[in-house]
């Protein structure tokens, strides 16, 4: 999809869930049109650096090997520290000061990990917010769920799909009719703008009541820049999820996507059982993806003729992401500071 605005943006992004990395091991990551390496050191530290190795640029990510705290190159054996730098030079006495990897800064919580991408390198100027920490009215400490992952975890790969794109679903009450089935239309009952986030309340109303104010169903979405959000629901059931976008390059993101589903009175254990598995899978795991039908071959509007119920949030949610573009869009020529 053409967009307006530059796929670089600056954030939180999430890269993958912390199993996929497991200690010892070198992985390759591509995002935002760059080879990177992701390896977990020898003291279960996760790093993230530019993946081509300064020496003759082989790919780090392919058969490099942890040592320590460093990754060492499959081609001539040169390691690289968590700081980017070079740290040893098989047969040689000296390191090479001057040659640095970027270094991507990791957050890992709760199974999942997010990188920080800034486009000149700058480094993170907020933090990714802690999944649970947020609406604690709604949630109940972490231990509460079965894990997210691998069960209830999904990915998909190169989407033509913008992360702002993605989010604009939020503020579009009309289209679950449409494309999710619903029987009844959600209403904003709240959002706000505030720094880098920005977040809404909608009610799901009753339809067995002729209360239009009577909800059966109430969610609660925090979007943590555009990178995704995080939403915890109030109604019979009351889990949390997470879904996030990660350009890959100037034309495609991965899409990640995960739930926390509460444990059963009296279950012990992380896994969730097989009942519970059908229902998560056929209800949200599937259902998750019905956007990605539309996404894969919409036109970005510019100017869209919006319904006077969504006009205001949709048009606050654009102004809002303009803040996280600090580079031009590709092909397009101009300063960035
Ligand atoms: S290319 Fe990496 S050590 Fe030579
Ligand atoms: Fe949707």
């Amino acid at each position: 999809m053409k967009v307006p605005f530059t796929w670089k943006v600056t954030g939180w992004f999430m890269v993958g869930w912390s199993a996929e990395f497991p200690q010892g091991e070198a992985t390759p990551l591509r995002y935002f049109g760059e080879d990177l390496v992701a390896y977990r050191d020898d003291f279960g530290e996760l790093h993230i650096l530019t993946g081509h190795c300064r020496h003759l640029g082989a790919h780090i990510g392919h058969g490099g090997k942890v040592v320590g705290d460093c990754v060492e190159c499959p081609f001539h054996g040169w390691r690289w520290g968590p700081d980017g730098r070079n740290k040893n030079i098989p047969g040689e006495n000296r390191v090479n000061r001057g040659l640095r990897l970027r270094v991507y800064p990791v957050a890992e919580q709760h199974g999942c990990v997010f990188m920080w991408h800034q486009p000149d390198g700058a480094a993170p100027n907020w933090d990714m917010p802690d999944i649970f920490e947020l609406f604690p009215e709604v949630g109940t400490a972490p231990t509460g769920y079965y894990r997210p992952y691998p069960e209830f975890s999904r990915k998909t790969e190169r989407e033509p799909v913008h992360p702002q794109v993605a989010l604009e679903n939020g503020p579009d009450s009309l289209h679950f009719e449409y494309v999710h089935g619903a029987t009844v239309t959600p209403q904003m009952l709240d959002w706000n703008e505030d720094g880098q986030t920005w977040s809404f309340l909608t009610g799901w109303p009753d339809a067995r009541s002729d209360d239009p104010e009577k909800m059966a169903l109430r969610i609660h979405a925090h979007m943590f820049g555009l990178g995704g959000s995080i939403s915890a629901f109030e109604g019979s059931s009351k889990h949390r999820l997470i879904f996030c976008t990660t350009p890959v390059d100037d034309e495609s993101s991965d899409m990640f996507y995960s739930i926390w589903w509460p444990r059963n009175p009296g279950d012990e254990s992380e896994v969730p059982p097989p009942e519970v598995r059908e229902r998560v899978e056929k209800q949200f795991l599937v259902t998750v993806w019905e956007d990605l039908s539309i996404w894969r071959y919409q036109e970005y509007v510019e100017h869209p003729p919006l319904s006077p119920k969504d006009a205001k949030p949709y048009m606050s949610l654009r102004k809002w992401a303009t803040q996280f573009y600090d580079v031009p869009p590709p092909g397009l020529v101009g300063d960035h500071t």
